[in-house]
């Protein structure tokens, strides 16, 4: 079966885009995170929208199922399909063409493979900005991007993907290509079709192209590494800082002082300027001529006289920053290090951001004797990664049972907070059955709606976002 997979597209593709062996597939069949593993029939590496679209009418004909991935950085396993249904994976790698860039529309179009990274070094080549900043920014792609609807840590000022996309190009469900390109700023003309298959999770279609708004480069930036008592200050820190650095704020990351050590299992000489139980990361950027420095002295000055901030430290160049910078992301990858852990990506309102940590941790430390929170996240939007690691030398299965109760009683806390339990990672296979348990019966209804108009066979990602009897 799987050579008669491989010969039906090669025909069209090129032998070189299907790989059809174990050892060639088996990096686009496991996750980021080591947790999922998938199955195919094959995975297809097409080079333009025209061989998606033969590639999507191939698989209508021969009953095969759709998994689009672009980087496979994702972090709940919408890329990975473990059913073992007919099924091709359809990479976008090889979609990898910046197709133009304009500094006085401040615009940028490019193929869906494009990484994030990629994007992000053309608009600087043109003195621009595209402000989507993620940890796995070298790697994630953006139709994958555009397709999870992606956070980052620049959203407080510029949104999220949503917000930054101007246009797609999408090959749907029945072959057709939609072209939703228009290079406006403002187009009122009815239902925003794009919104539709932004964060749609590729259940919808295959995001081929991807219009971006850019912004002016950022000719001064300041990067701070603070520490205070508790997430309540730095809530209120948050708050004063908005304000006292004239809503310049790019970023405000906060990291639980329990995270350090993970940060330290990847950089062992990591230097953490501060000795706080809760540690701070903001940068402050602009262009043209302000006084940003000052703007950010002058606020840090008066947060420590108000005894807010016990220490800070104000990056001096960027090679400082950067490794600041890498406190943050190390954390991340000492969590993947430490193997299967509970992964959370919750949202509360601002104001309850200290008591949602607070209670969570108290939930683990009465109920959960060893395991070990972790909360990081990106306060500014509400958004915490509470995380939690299994006690060193749990075997693997009973931590996977007991981190399955230790998620089920988190996300039952996000909820009476009135939170979301994905704030910015999407909803994959990993979070299906908890959203759609509490999903309102009409929010259900018009999403099965949208996925039956577009996709009635349910050709695309089955069994992610929706369940699969719901994806047919
Ligand atoms: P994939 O993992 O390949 O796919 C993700 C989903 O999108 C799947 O459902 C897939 O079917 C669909 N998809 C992919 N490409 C297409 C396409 N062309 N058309 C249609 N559907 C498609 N996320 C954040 O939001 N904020 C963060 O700060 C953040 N930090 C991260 C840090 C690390 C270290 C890692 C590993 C991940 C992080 N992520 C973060 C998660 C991840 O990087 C994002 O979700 C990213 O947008 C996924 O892009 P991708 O190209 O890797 O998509
Ligand atoms: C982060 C990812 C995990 O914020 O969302 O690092
Ligand atoms: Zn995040």
């Amino acid at each position: 079966m799987l050579r008669d997979v491989a010969a039906i597209f090669s025909e069209v593709l090129g032998s070189g885009a299907v790989v059809a062996d174990e050892a060639g597939m088996a990096g686009y069949l496991t996750d980021w995170s080591g947790d999922h593993r998938g199955m195919a029939a094959a995975v297809l590496r097409p080079r333009s929208v025209e061989h998606v679209s033969r590639v999507v009418h191939l698989c209508r004909e021969h009953h095969l199922a759709i998994i689009p991935q672009g980087g496979n950085t994702g972090l709940v396993a919408g890329a990975i399909d473990g059913q073992g249904r007919r099924a091709v994976v359809v990479s976008t790698e090889r979609m990898d063409r910046i197709r133009s860039v304009d500094p006085v529309d401040f615009t940028l179009r490019a193929d869906a493979g494009c990484t994030l990274q990629a994007i992000r070094e053309a608009s600087e080549a043109a003195d621009c900005l595209f402000p989507l900043a993620l940890g796995a920014q070298g790697s994630c792609r953006i139709g994958g991007n555009a397709a999870t609807n992606a956070g980052g840590v620049n959203v407080l000022r510029y949104g999220m993907a949503r917000d930054l996309i101007l246009g797609l190009e999408v090959v749907l469900p029945d072959g057709e290509v939609w072209n939703g390109f228009s290079g406006l700023r403002k187009d009122n003309r009815g239902y925003d079709l794009k919104q539709i298959f932004i964060g749609s999770e590729g259940t919808l279609g295959i995001v081929t192209g991807v219009e971006v708004k850019l912004f002016p480069r950022p000719t001064s930036v300041e990067t701070a590494y603070l520490g205070v008592a508790s997430f309540a200050d730095a809530m209120r820190l948050f708050a004063h800082a908005r304000r006292a650095c004239s809503d310049l704020m790019t970023a405000f990351e906060v990291i639980g002082a329990e995270c350090i050590e993970l940060a330290r299992l990847i950089h062992p000489e990591l230097n953490v300027p501060v000795t706080a139980p809760v540690h701070i990361l903001m940068e402050v950027s602009a262009s043209g001529p302000i006084d940003l420095r000052s703007t950010v002295e002058t606020f840090l000055a008066s947060a420590v006289g108000d005894g807010l901030v016990s220490g800070a430290v104000l990056a001096q160049s960027q090679s400082q920053a950067r490794a600041l910078w890498s406190i943050r992301e190390g954390l991340v990858e000492g969590q993947a290090r430490r193997g299967y852990h509970v992964r959370t990506d919750v949202s509360v309102p601002l104001s309850s951001v200290p008591a949602f940590v607070d209670e969570a941790r108290a939930t683990i430390a009465e109920g959960f004797a060893g395991w070990l929170p972790q909360a990081y996240g990106h306060a500014g939007d509400g958004n915490v990664h509470f995380n939690v690691l299994p006690p060193v030398g749990l075997n693997d299965a009973q931590a996977r049972s007991t981190g399955k109760s230790i998620e089920t009683v988190l996300l039952a806390l996000v909820a009476r907070f009135g939170g979301s339990i994905s704030a910015e990672h999407g909803i994959g296979r990993s979070k299906r059955d908890a959203f759609w348990a509490t999903a309102a019966p009409v929010h259900k209804r018009l999403m099965r709606s949208l996925k039956v108009a577009l996709d009635p066979q349910g050709l695309m990602n089955p069994g992610c976002l929706l369940p699969a009897e719901d994806a047919l």
